[in-house]
């Protein structure tokens, strides 16, 4: 069908899971509530942090990507924005790793190293232009989203 149902209970604090719709990779991310606050912290070494410069649904653009009330539970297209490489999830990498600056782990992208914070958001001096792209979904209950 055209849209996808994922129950988000099974997710753990800190982990990712793939899911996909309309054959694209669909990440969904359990955000630590750490991993959270970090966010905040990283607005000025970002291209774009409240997601104004694209085309994204309204709960997307602030700073953590994330529908209101629900801010740990990150959903987005798990697609580079430059050249439409899947970006790998390595919320454990430091900066000094790969390349410097105030990169804190996130997603990273191995064809030409573009580096996306944990709500998706492009760090400036990469290749990709913009932000992972957010897709259209809802919450049909607690737990469970429906993408699409
Ligand atoms: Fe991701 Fe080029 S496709 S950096």
């Amino acid at each position: 069908g055209a849209s996808v149902e994922v129950d988000v209970s099974k997710v753990e604090a800190g982990q990712l899971t793939i899911a996909e719709w309309r054959g694209k990779p669909i990440f969904i991310l359990n955000r630590t509530d750490e991993q959270l606050k970090d966010l905040a912290t990283l607005d000025s070494s970002l291209t774009d942090p409240n997601s104004t410069a694209d085309q994204q649904p309204e709960y997307a653009k602030n700073p953590t990507r994330a529908i209101k009330d629900k801010e740990n539970v990150w959903v987005g297209i798990g697609i580079c924005t430059h050249l439409g490489c899947s970006p790998t999830y390595r919320p454990d990498v430091g900066a000094a790793d790969l390349g410097g600056g105030s990169w804190k782990g996130g997603f990273f992208c191995p064809c030409h190293g573009s580096k996306f914070d944990l709500a998706g958001r492009v760090f400036a001096g990469v290749p990709a232009p913009a932000n992972l792209v957010i897709p259209p979904y809802k919450y049909l209950s607690d737990n469970v989203i429906l993408v699409g």
